[in-house]
């Protein structure tokens, strides 16, 4: 059982409120990715949470029980953070039965649950060494094991990639999401990273500045982002965005182009239009497009961005399937689908259903 229960958490630090009001509910079993920008507060609601501080307000219950008082210890939870945090004189071995010993779990149960993570997390060549004499991916094997062999209710995994270089951070990556599947265990993951919270999470809770933003499925934050924070944050490279307005019931862009607004917005309303730079392809000849002048081809094989700018100097950007031969200076003609449009109003919010 891994049923998790935020009720209207809230952190200050001094006269600083850093977490606003979080109310959140984590299903048994569930892989759920806390994202957002550097500060916005991921680390300390994981480790209030996890019961290593204490919220200035609201309520964390674990499968129905109040623990908001309860100390780490008793809570039944495992972390793992991004810097391992291995005992540097142990060996792998030690450092993975060193809590167990701590509880005066018997030794045979030890044993067996160590040999089972170690080869689950294929660290079984490594027991005898030392966290020094390891790899950046073999300690946070480690690191992970060691939360492994509690058996928690959920585990929370701070940033654990982060010291990892790029290609092993997806490898380990993968990893998880496999251990995840086989242990069927709640997973409580914080990244900044949106790719590792779109390739991991069952469901992605967006903070931003102490609050939620958007909870949603993976797919959902990208089909309909509630608003233009999650809709800038979520998908890479980023959304374009353009000012328009409403006129005889249609959306009009920069340089004239009308467009089916998408979504219910009231005729003179200022809005904002966006579209992901892979929703744009090269418009054929006569049909209505957006005009811009080339000003920077990044061609990657497979795919080519496009840096672009518009008659009125607003910037764009593009991925084109393949290598279309497009070179700076360039005048290119863009079209999209406009089911592919995002609206969004004055206030950055999304734009009803129309
Ligand atoms: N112990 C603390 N004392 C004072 N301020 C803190 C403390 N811990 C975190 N903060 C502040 O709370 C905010 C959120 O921090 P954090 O949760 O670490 O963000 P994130 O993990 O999303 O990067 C930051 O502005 C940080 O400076
Ligand atoms: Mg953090």
């Amino acid at each position: 059982m891994g049923r998790i229960t935020l009720t209207g958490i809230e952190k200050a630090f001094g006269h600083v409120e850093v977490l606003k009001g979080i109310d959140l509910d984590i299903g048994e079993g569930e892989l759920v990715v806390f994202v957002g920008p550097s500060g916005c507060g991921k680390s300390t609601l994981l480790r209030l949470i996890a019961g290593l501080d204490r919220p200035t307000g609201g309520r964390i219950e674990i499968n129905g029980a109040d623990v908001t008082r309860v100390g780490a210890a008793d809570r039944g939870l495992a972390m793992v953070f991004q810097s391992y945090a291995l005992y540097p004189h142990m060996t792998v071995r030690q450092n993975l039965s060193f809590g167990l010993e701590n509880i005066h779990m018997p030794k045979p149960e030890i044993a067996t649950r160590i040999a089972e993570a170690a080869r689950m997390l294929e660290i079984e060549p490594l027991m005898e060494r030392r966290p020094g004499q390891l790899s950046g991916g073999q300690r946070q094997r480690v690191a992970i094991g060691r939360a492994i062999v509690r058996n928690p209710t959920a585990f929370l995994l701070d940033e654990p990639l982060s010291n990892l270089d790029a290609e092993l951070r997806v490898s380990m990556r993968a990893e998880l999401a496999a251990l995840h599947d086989r242990l069927g265990t709640t997973m409580i993951y914080v990244t900044h990273d949106q790719v590792e919270a779109m390739t991991l999470a069952d469901r992605i809770v967006v903070l931003r500045a102490g609050r939620i933003d958007q909870v949603d499925t993976p797919l959902g934050l990208y089909n309909r982002p509630a608003n233009l924070f999650v809709a800038g944050f979520i998908g890479a490279p980023n959304m374009n965005f353009f000012a328009a307005r409403i006129a005889g019931g249609q959306a009009v862009l920069p340089g004239g182009l009308a467009v089916p607004v998408p979504g219910r917005a009231a005729e003179g309303a200022d809005i904002t239009i966006g579209i992901r730079p892979q929703h744009m392809r090269l418009a054929d000849p006569g049909a209505p497009a957006l005009e811009a002048r080339v000003t920077l081809v990044e061609a990657l094989g497979a795919e080519t961005v496009v840096h672009a700018t518009l008659a009125d100097g607003e910037r764009i950007l593009t991925v084109l399937p393949g290598q279309p031969g497009l070179e700076r200076d360039a005048v290119v003609r863009l079209a999209f689908d406009s089911a592919d449009l995002h609206g969004f109003d004055g206030a950055g919010q999304r734009l009803p259903e129309p």
